[in-house]
């Protein structure tokens, strides 16, 4: 029995201020329902409300805006620094902020991570890319109390096929996963499974270390976004939910090391190369929306 039910007529849970039956009571009975067959059901802070939904989506249009701007800027030659001082440009013209600075003490304002750097790489004036490298570049931004995630890869000139491969699947990964989710029926489980298959089917691996994660009010909330299988149940995906989707695929063998001097690039532990993607995903009655990309 519940504390006390919610009426039809009473505000809805979510913050919305709407009527609880033109707000989510729908959901809550097909929740009921996912629950009484067995799903685990994602608690309702999970749940975002629209007006946070509406903050969140401006929040992603700056963050993929700012990717665009990197890409169209990003050239042979060019130093790692100098993305993020492209960035630090960047988000003062959109007034937003950089959620990565001073983030546990990180130094810059995004992440550059070279080749064999599988995330978290730290721009340096000594990096320099070179014609053949590839280069995951990642920016988590604020803009007005709401956040949003993305990364992409850049192919650095002309780069060797088995890069340009690693590359294509790593992406494949990512947009096969977004692509199977039915609200209400796919389970977190399920998406780590597509990416799983994808990448060991090419040959390739899956970094365990590091995750998607929800995100929109902080950087990192609830729940962790796994992009292997457990054995253990996982959330049911349902609407509302805003999450970052984010596999890091290897060339070679999944482990890696930690740089002990810096104490965030982390490295393939073979010295063959790492790929990486992100979206910020909200999840909407008919699938998954992309927020930032
Ligand atoms: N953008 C990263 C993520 O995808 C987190 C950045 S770590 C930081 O979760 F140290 F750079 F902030
Ligand atoms: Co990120
Ligand atoms: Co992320």
């Amino acid at each position: 029995m519940d504390r006390y039910t919610i009426k039809d007529n009473d505000i809805c849970w979510c913050g919305s201020e709407l009527k609880y039956c033109n707000c989510h009571k729908n959901f809550d009975l097909k929740l009921k329902e996912a629950k009484e067959n067995g799903y685990l059901i994602p608690p309702r802070r999970f749940i975002k409300n629209l007006n946070q939904i509406e903050g969140i989506r401006k929040a992603g249009i700056i963050n993929s805006g700012l990717l665009d701007y990197i890409e169209s800027n990003i050239r042979p030659r060019m130093t790692t620094e100098e993305i993020d001082r492209l960035t630090v440009k960047y988000l003062k013209e959109h007034d937003s902020e950089s959620a990565d600075f001073m983030y546990e003490g990180y130094p810059k304002h995004l992440c550059t991570s070279v080749n064999d750097v599988i995330c978290h790489g730290i721009p340096s004036d000594y990096v320099i890319l070179n014609e053949g490298d590839i280069i995951n570049v990642d920016a988590t931004i604020s803009h007005k109390g709401y956040f949003a995630d993305a990364s992409r890869m850049f192919m650095i000139g002309k780069v060797k096929p088995n890069a340009e491969k690693l590359v294509r699947v790593t992406k494949e990964c990512l947009d096969f996963a977004v692509e199977s989710i039915i609200p209400y029926k796919t389970t977190l489980n399920d998406l780590a499974k597509v990416i799983e298959v994808h990448a060991k089917k090419n040959g390739f691996s899956v970094v365990h270390e590091y995750c998607g994660h929800g995100v929109g009010l902080k950087m990192h909330e609830d729940p962790f976004v796994l992009h292997y299988q457990v054995k253990e149940k996982t959330y049911l995906i349902v609407p509302g939910m805003v999450f970052t989707i984010e596999p890091m695929i290897n060339e070679g063998s999944r482990y890696l090391y930690l740089d002990y001097k810096d104490g965030w690039t982390a490295r393939t532990k073979d010295k063959k190369l790492s790929a990486q993607w992100e979206y910020t995903i909200l999840i909407t009655e008919e699938g998954a929306e992309i927020l930032s990309k």
